[in-house]
């Protein structure tokens, strides 16, 4: 887990924001927090005080199982014709990329002095991550979760549960990942002297989209060198999926420097990109390509909104990427052209899932599927030297996978009788 010098430059942006973007824009009641979350911030992470980041490292190779491989897919690059390596952030504990910063955040809280921390979670990855760290450091744990969500991605609700945090349910709204915040940012404002809340991506105010980012850099930090070691030289291309925008500014930050390498972030682009701003739904959660500056969750970012600034409804297949927001940080990035924005529909997301699982014996979650439906549509720009972040294992969306196969084959095959037994 080494840090390049570039790297060290670029962590020490310390205000706040990224281009028009980032901020703190917090009820007056939360300030304090902030301000003593960015203390910490640069006393232990950035300065490594009391050898915290030494701590986080040991934690993250003996708990955690870094360094994750970088490998040649073999058959995808058969396919393709180009060398296709995937950094498999699948094999971190926990089975995805959310525990490099769910174990940093819990960690800094208990060097912070904090009782009890909570986290918001969609797909369930990052609460289960918070809550597997929060047992591993012995810290009371609560993870907020929409109803929606706790619905289509059970495994993770008991095995946050077995981990002994306590799963609270959001009800509000579409019951997706933006309520889930909404309640966390709510407890987090009444308890805000003895907890710490584990937000689980790049987003929120200042100084969250650094922090989590700094955790989060490794994956870039470890696939750049192993890239160098395996192909002898930097990729054209790196390809990941953005939600909240965590591993793709993981593994994106340490290559930003680096101009000759294209960054490509893949939103879900569900089942259209058009936004139904009378109804206030999208039915995509495609922020980075079609959505528009304004505040959420104490940050400016791009939005899904309508014209009247109202937050509309995301859709994702994939609950970890069905978000109406993005981190700062990307939205900046977008903005001044360094990442280019793509989406990928919740069909050809599937068949990213059914190809890596058929043809490397890997099954990715559908939000990493996004990042591997990608390399289907657009090859020929990614270049001759690939890498894909596989963010995670998709074993938390199996339901989902064969609920939407299902669905297709009936709408496939519609007028076919089904043989009852008579
Ligand atoms: C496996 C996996 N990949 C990606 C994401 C999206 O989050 P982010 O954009 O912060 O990486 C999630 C969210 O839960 C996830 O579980």
């Amino acid at each position: 887990m080494s840090t390049g010098d570039h790297d060290r430059e670029t962590r020490r942006d310390a205000d706040g924001t990224f281009g028009e973007y980032g901020g703190q824009y917090v009820p007056e009641a939360l300030m304090p927090a902030l301000q003593e979350l960015e203390d910490a911030y640069e006393r232990y992470v950035l300065e490594n005080e009391d050898g915290f980041m030494d701590e986080f490292r040991e934690r993250m190779r003996d708990f955690g199982g870094r360094p994750t491989p970088l490998q040649r897919a073999d058959r995808l690059s058969e396919r393709y014709d180009r060398e296709i390596y995937l950094k498999r952030e699948d094999l971190v504990h926990g089975g995805a990329h959310k525990l490099n910063n769910a174990l940093g955040q819990v960690l800094l809280a208990k060097y912070m002095g904090k009782e009890r921390v909570i986290a918001e979670t969609g797909a369930g990855q990052h609460g289960t991550a918070t809550a597997m760290a929060a047992a591993h450091l012995d810290v009371p744990c609560e993870i907020y979760m929409g109803r929606t969500d706790i619905n289509r991605q059970r495994p993770n609700v008991y095995r946050m549960r077995m981990n002994g945090a306590e799963v609270n349910p959001v009800t509000a709204g579409s019951g997706t990942l933006k309520e889930a915040i909404n309640e966390t940012m709510r407890d987090w404002a009444t308890t805000v002297e003895r907890t710490h809340y584990v937000i689980g991506s790049v987003v929120g105010p200042h100084p969250f989209p650094k922090l989590v980012r700094d955790f989060q850099s490794v994956i870039g930090e470890e696939a750049r060198e192993q890239i160098r070691e395996k192909a002898g030289r930097l990729p054209d291309s790196v390809v990941a999926c953005a939600g909240g925008g965590s591993n793709t500014m993981g593994a994106f930050h340490a290559f930003v420097p680096d101009e000759n390498v294209d960054l490509y972030a893949v939103e879900a682009g569900g089942s259209s990109l058009e936004i139904d701003t009378d109804a206030g739904v999208a039915p995509n959660s495609a922020t980075l390509s079609t959505g528009t500056d304004g505040v959420l969750h104490g940050a400016m970012t791009k939005l899904l909104q309508s014209d009247d600034g109202q937050i509309v409804e995301s859709h994702s297949v994939s609950a970890g990427l069905d978000y109406a927001g993005v981190g700062p940080e990307l939205s900046h990035l977008v903005e001044t052209g360094r990442v280019t924005p793509v989406n990928v529909d919740d069909e050809a997301a599937l068949d990213g899932f059914h190809r890596l699982s058929n043809l490397e014996g890997i099954i990715p979650a559908l939000e990493s599927s996004h990042a591997l439906g990608y390399l289907e549509e657009q090859t020929d720009e990614l270049g001759d030297l690939v890498i894909v972040n596989v963010s995670g294992r998709g074993d938390k969306d199996l339901e989902t996978v064969l609920e939407e196969t299902e669905k297709r084959d009936l709408e496939a095959a519609p007028d076919v009788e089904v043989f009852d037994g008579e």
